[in-house]
């Protein structure tokens, strides 16, 4: 008799890694490992979350009309191209389960959201995927491997771990060299970090053509991540098509209150982007007066590079933060890597000061 198995195809994927939450021994520690935002959400958005205990005994707003209409006052956007999903992570999940089927060529970057790959390889599909040059994605590369069967291509802009970004023209050009019968996902999990002139959203490319889509989260800048929400810009035609797929109550009351008070709250935002763009030029001017190679980052966390020649290296850092409570996010692939979110003062300047002490140990 033939013994149960899981598909060929999921067996081959490794179990996402969370970062670290906690530090044995250690009551309180500074947790900078997954890009979340030390300075929590809004007042307005947890006001919103204790207001919603009211209702617990009724289902969610399955239209997510509230919330789409907030996302489409903040951003001026059109509600109805709006869609809202379990993190941002759920919707990009819906969208490959949607556009890529068995044996299809996708298109991926070196770096950008594992759980991209993840749902790509679930399906089945052929990963091509890009190398990256010089820490940021390589449209040169992407455009290299892509052919007339590319089903699926997705960057993540800012890219993750790297922090560094594609502009404008390049993101347009990418964009440009896919065939009309590719679906071109954009996860802009940062965007809303991003001061840069060149920057693009991708929200005029999803206005522009018919296969292009942006995934936003609340995750990130709006503190939330604990809600599980984000949300998709997405031409009519694939807003139809999720809405055929994604279960009817996918965003939870809780949730969709905190959010909606939460994008409204611009004046809160633009407090926390000042303070993470004045903390990142700190941050990366100290380390590099120690020493530390730290590739230039848009977003919420900056990747450091370990010289071999010094003998500091990723792990030996992460042990040396960690006995000081700092938590911070070793590299999969390299030892040579180290990322690390940015926190609020007096945590950044617990790190800066661990990783002064480090250098010289
Ligand atoms: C690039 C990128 N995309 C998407 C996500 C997932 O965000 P969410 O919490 O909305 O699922 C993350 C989370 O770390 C990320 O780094």
């Amino acid at each position: 008799m033939a013994k149960l198995t899981a598909r060929a195809a999921i067996l081959n994927i490794a179990p996402y890694v969370q970062g670290k939450r906690t530090l044995n021994g250690v009551a309180k520690s500074i947790k900078l490992s997954s890009n979340e935002s030390s300075h929590g959400p809004s007042p307005a958005a947890v006001a919103a979350y204790h207001a919603a205990a009211a209702d617990l005994n009724r289902y969610p707003d399955g239209g997510q009309w509230g919330l789409r209409a907030a996302i489409a006052e903040t951003y001026d956007l059109d509600a109805d191209k709006i869609v809202c999903g379990n993190g941002s992570e759920e919707l990009i999940g819906l969208l490959v389960r949607a556009y890529v089927g068995n044996g299809d060529h996708v298109l991926l970057s070196q770096n950008g959201f594992i759980m991209s790959k993840t749902y790509c390889a679930t399906q089945g599909a052929r990963l091509n995927i890009a190398t990256e040059k010089n820490y940021r994605i390589d449209v040169d590369a992407m455009l290299a491997l892509a052919n007339d069967d590319t089903r699926f291509c997705t960057i993540a802009n800012p890219n993750n771990p790297t922090g560094t970004y594609i502009n404008s023209s390049e993101l347009r050009r990418l964009h440009a060299g896919l065939p009309e019968s590719c679906l071109f996902l954009v996860d802009n999990a940062y965007a809303e970090y991003v001061i840069a002139d060149d920057y693009d959203d991708a929200i005029g490319l999803v206005n522009e053509y018919d296969n292009v889509v942006t995934t936003r989260t609340f995750s990130k800048i709006y503190g939330l991540s604990a809600l599980r929400i984000g949300w998709a810009y997405c031409p009519q035609e694939i807003i139809d098509v999720i809405q055929r797929i994604r279960t009817p109550f996918n965003t939870n009351s809780a949730a969709l209150a905190a959010a909606t008070a939460a994008v409204r709250d611009t004046e809160y935002i633009k407090t926390v982007c000042e303070h993470n763009t004045k903390s990142l030029q700190h941050i990366s001017q100290t380390l590099r007066g120690l020493g530390i190679e730290v590739i230039p980052s848009v977003a919420n966390f900056y990747l450091l590079k370990f010289n071999e020649d010094t003998g500091r290296n990723g792990s030996d850092a992460t042990a040396f933060l960690q006995s000081r409570g700092i938590i911070p996010r070793p590299a999969n692939d390299s030892d040579q890597f180290l990322r690390i979110t940015v926190g609020l003062d007096e945590e950044n300047d617990a790190v800066l000061a661990a990783l002064s002490d480090y250098m010289k140990s």
